[in-house]
């Protein structure tokens, strides 16, 4: 898979641009805070439908926009995907104006005709790799489940519904156990909320389930090519209660909510699922993010995108496009070259860097210098 164009208005620092983009090595370079990361931000969103590292979307429209119109910021990306031409197009505008609102409409279309967000993630493949990668090694469960649902919602049909359903059913559920905690009430309520929530439960860990494999064989592979003599290990921990069988199914889910039910009406919320799930990771056998140094989990953090990449090459037949946002500086030569040749087999892999000497001698297909949301064609120097 591979973008031929991306189009963007307003798009953060990013007022106009017309790029057109080809299959290879793609690099951005330039000093900081000029719109490298902006750049494949844009992609991101058109790809997941969500925005990177925002929280309210108006984030995402460029400040003065407003003062010459309707201020909106569009990102569109077109793409040839299994040799048919898509564009996907996501336009961000504050919900009501001009009256002042802190809300965000959302219109989503592709080849122009409108699209629910659910239909569209994973239409344009795309896997991004940030400096913040290593804390899915290191931070709290919450990131490890994003990496998850984001990869499943790209590569699995109804994924993105089904999560969808799952954390309203929660919500839901969550909301009766509270109630009959503290007013109580008939708790026979909740089995019609127990079935709801084993059926998405089921088909959550059934789709975890599946991938970890997978996922852990090319992780470790990536892993031992980046960092010789070192084995990654990779495992799932579905939040089950203990003496539970592995629960892919929902007559087992069912059970253990039947199982769970006083200590879940004591604490007054849902307390096993797949909003409470983890992957684990070991190095040699030790856990990663207490015994790993630093450079190790930034390896292994890599190790997982590169896996993640490869997962979904397995499953869409077609590699996705890679976006590389200033991650390879941080590693040393030898490293940075060892990732660029697993990069380099990829259809398309965009790259920002504040400095373009790291890719003397690397075959770029186009490489553009960022200045304050513009781009210029960057001359290389050829090793
Ligand atoms: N909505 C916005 N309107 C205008 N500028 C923005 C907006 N959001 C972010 N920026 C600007 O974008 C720049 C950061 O861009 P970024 O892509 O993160 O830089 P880098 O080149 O370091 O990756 C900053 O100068 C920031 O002020
Ligand atoms: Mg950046």
């Amino acid at each position: 898979m591979y973008l031929t164009h991306l189009s963007l208005t307003d798009f953060r620092n990013i007022r106009r641009l017309e790029l057109d983009l080809q299959p290879g090595l793609v690099l951005f370079a330039g000093p900081n805070a000029q719109g490298k990361t902006n750049l494949l931000e844009a992609i991101y969103l058109c790809a997941t439908t969500r925005s990177l590292r925002t929280v309210s979307d108006l984030e995402l429209v460029r400040e003065g926009a407003e003062a010459e119109g309707p201020p909106a910021a569009r990102a569109a990306c077109t793409f040839v995907r299994h040799g048919d031409t898509f564009t996907v197009e996501v336009i961000v505008a504050p919900r009501g104006w001009p009256a002042v609102s802190s809300q965000a409409a959302r219109r989503i279309r592709v080849n122009g005709v409108p699209r629910r967000a659910t239909e569209v993630v994973g239409l344009l493949a795309a896997v991004f790799f940030s400096t913040l990668d290593v804390e899915l090694v290191t931070g709290p469960p919450a990131a490890r489940r994003r990496f998850f649902d984001l990869l499943l919602a790209q590569t699995v049909h109804g994924h993105a519904t089904e999560l969808n359903r799952y954390a309203r059913v929660l919500r839901q559920r969550n909301q009766l156990l509270r109630t009959l905690r503290e007013q109580g009430g008939d708790e026979a309520q909740l089995d019609y909320w127990d079935d709801l929530l084993a059926a998405g439960a089921a088909a959550i860990s059934t789709a975890r389930a599946a991938v970890t494999p997978a996922l852990a064989l090319h992780a470790a592979a990536a892993h031992a090519a980046l960092a010789p003599g070192e084995s990654l290990t990779i495992d799932y921990r579905p939040a089950a209660p203990s003496g539970v069988a592995p629960p892919t199914d929902a007559s087992s889910w069912r059970a253990a909510f039947r199982h769970e039910r006083r200590r879940e009406l004591a604490a007054g919320m849902t307390l096993h699922g797949p909003h409470r799930d983890d992957l684990s990771f070991a190095l040699n056998g030790r856990p990663l993010a207490s015994f790993g140094s630093r450079a190790q989990q930034r390896t292994s953090a890599l190790a997982l995108r590169l896996a993640e990449a490869a997962v979904m090459e397995e499953r869409l037949d077609e590699p996705p496009v890679l976006l590389l946002d200033d991650i390879l500086s941080e590693f040393d030569p030898e490293r940075r070259l060892a990732a660029l040749s697993h990069v380099a087999g990829v259809s398309q892999a965009l790259l920002t860097s504040p400095d373009p000497a790291h890719f003397a001698g690397v075959p770029l297909a186009a490489a553009w210098h960022v200045h304050a949301g513009t781009l210029r064609p960057l001359a290389l120097e050829r090793a």
